[in-house]
């Protein structure tokens, strides 16, 4: 077996299927373009659809491509086991009504197993499914040169995500032996779908001839106008196997960066720290990729699942004793390891750096503000309430799992029922809210010409600050002595918004200095 960088794979792979006939056509923008049922693009079809459903004609029959992916699905995994990650590189070849199973097992077997063309992988450390019913595949595998005991009937065998271009698949598997089997387990791993490092799925083809479409059932989806093969192999997998590392987190493609976080942390790459190292390189990909190509941090959709993971990352920076933003830091590492393949990272790496530095700052005194208030809150009690707690979370945008943490050091309870019930109430005001969205309101001149912005902060919950505005039912008034709007050019109450409820508290004036006093009482503060 062949050692090969992570740029050798990718290259070796496009070259392999041009030799026989494809046309290499590049990834598209991680965000989804026209395509409402995904958040991200997560694999290689995703971008190849309106071909495989025939709605657009393809500019040949064959393609082979590497496709950005992010996958959020298994956060949890991430760090945690040697191959799950947010974003990854997929390699695929396609035929849109061209070949089918006779051509792309034999090709996958050549791929796969040629030291010169492909990747030299010994043929007897490859195990396969393949759906029980589909004995077409069985038997060319075996015709290949597959040994029969290596090939695994699963029922599982069907691939489809979202709503598209669906069918049988076939995965294949590399062994990596008894090492990462500690309780001799064998193949009954892979035979039982049980969670583990020893056989690493490499690659899945699937024979994708049906269409799925959201709210019907698997055995009514109608046959798509063409038979075709999409595949998708994950190009961090094969790394990790053809670099004989640990995890995919020691190859080429991921190290420079964890050598990187080390600089900045100080700590060694082992023991405890293994995880939180790994976290830190994978959402430095994914963060730095999905930025450049357009997608930003907020509360919602795509952005939350950014913040989600830039939090995440920040977390186990903190883990490894890091107190400062940091992931920014790392972004001019993930562009220069990817910069050959994506020149167009270049461009946007400032730009990338400097959102994921505010958006560190910002957590930073998130998490600040709410362990302090926290801590005040558990200073003389044994529980704590979730009328505190989920304040916390919600109008603050303190972690909860932060939050059971803190109060378990500190021998508390944490009422998580409560929690899950103020949660849901919150997601149900949060329906109600967008639904009153569409209608429309009184349309107030004064307010619509009321350009002056007011700037929210957290930072305090007090602040110093200067009245802009004043209006009575949407009248621009010179002075309040009857209930009214205040505008102020910086403001620490927050407004209700997306279901959640705004803040209470009082403004302070001493005429006639120009300067108000603001100061807010948000529900977690007022119990
Ligand atoms: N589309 C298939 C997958 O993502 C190949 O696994």
């Amino acid at each position: 077996m062949k050692k090969l960088s992570g740029a050798e794979i990718r290259r070796r792979w496009i070259s392999f299927f041009q030799s026989k006939g494809h046309q290499y056509i590049p990834g598209v923008n991680l965000v989804p373009q026209g395509d409402k049922s995904l958040l991200w693009v997560n694999a290689g079809v995703t971008g190849l659809k309106k071909y495989f459903d025939g709605s657009e004609i393809p500019p040949c029959r064959r393609i082979v491509n590497v496709q950005k992916c992010i996958r959020t699905n298994d956060i949890e995994n991430v760090g945690h086991t040697a191959r799950h990650h947010t974003f990854f590189e997929m390699l695929g070849n396609f035929s849109i009504g061209d070949y089918f199973r006779d051509e792309v097992i034999p090709w996958a077997f050549e791929i796969l197993t040629s030291e010169e063309v492909g990747f030299g992988i010994d043929p007897n450390k490859l195990y396969i499914t393949y759906q029980p019913d589909d004995k077409a595949t069985l038997e060319l595998w075996v015709k290949c040169g597959m040994s029969r005991d290596h090939m695994i009937p699963m029922e599982s065998n069907f691939w489809e995500i979202g709503e598209g271009p669906c069918g049988p698949d076939t995965e294949m598997f590399y062994d990596r032996g008894e090492a990462y089997d500690p309780k001799h387990i064998g193949v009954d791993l892979l035979r039982n779908d049980i969670e583990n490092d020893r056989y690493i799925e490499i690659w899945n083809i699937v024979f994708s001839q049906f269409n799925s479409v959201s709210g019907v059932a698997r055995k009514d989806y109608k046959e798509l106008p063409s038979k075709n093969i999409d595949t998708g192999s994950g190009l961090e997998r094969l790394a990790c196997i053809l670099q004989g590392t640990e995890t995919n987190f020691e190859t080429d493609l991921f190290y420079p960066i964890i050598l990187a976080a080390k600089e900045i942390s100080g700590q060694p790459y082992e023991g405890d720290n293994l995880m939180a190292y790994r976290v830190i390189a994978d959402h430095a990909r994914s963060l730095t990729f999905a930025l450049s190509d357009g997608a930003y941090f907020s509360n919602e959709g795509r952005g939350y699942v950014l913040r989600r993971i830039i939090r995440r990352a920040m977390r186990y920076g903190q883990k490894l004793g890091i107190k400062e933003p940091f992931m920014y830091r790392l972004v001019p590492v993930v562009v220069d390891l990817a910069k050959d393949f994506y020149p167009e990272l270049q461009n946007k790496a400032e730009f990338v750096a400097k959102m994921i530095k505010g958006e560190e700052e910002k957590f930073l005194r998130t998490l600040s503000s709410g362990e302090s208030m926290l801590h005040q809150a558990i200073a003389h009690v044994k529980a704590l309430k979730s009328d505190i707690a989920f304040p916390l979370y919600d109008t603050f945008g303190f972690p909860f799992d932060l939050t059971k943490e803190i109060c378990a050091e500190s021998g508390v309870s944490v009422d998580e029922e409560g929690f899950a019930e103020l949660m849901k109430q919150q997601r149900e005001r949060a329906r109600a809210a967008r639904e009153d969205t569409q209608s429309f309101h009184k349309q107030s001149k004064d307010l619509l010409a009321f350009l002056t912005p007011s700037e929210f902060t957290y930072e305090s919950t007090a602040v110093e600050a200067t009245v802009t505005g004043l209006f009575v039912d949407g009248v621009a008034v010179n002075s309040l002595d009857e209930e009214g709007d205040v505008v102020l050019d910086i403001t620490p109450f927050y407004a209700e918004s997306g279901g959640q409820v705004s803040d209470e508290g009082t403004i302070e004036t001493k005429m006639p200095p120009p300067k108000s006093a603001a100061s807010a009482k948000p529900p977690a503060a007022s119990t």
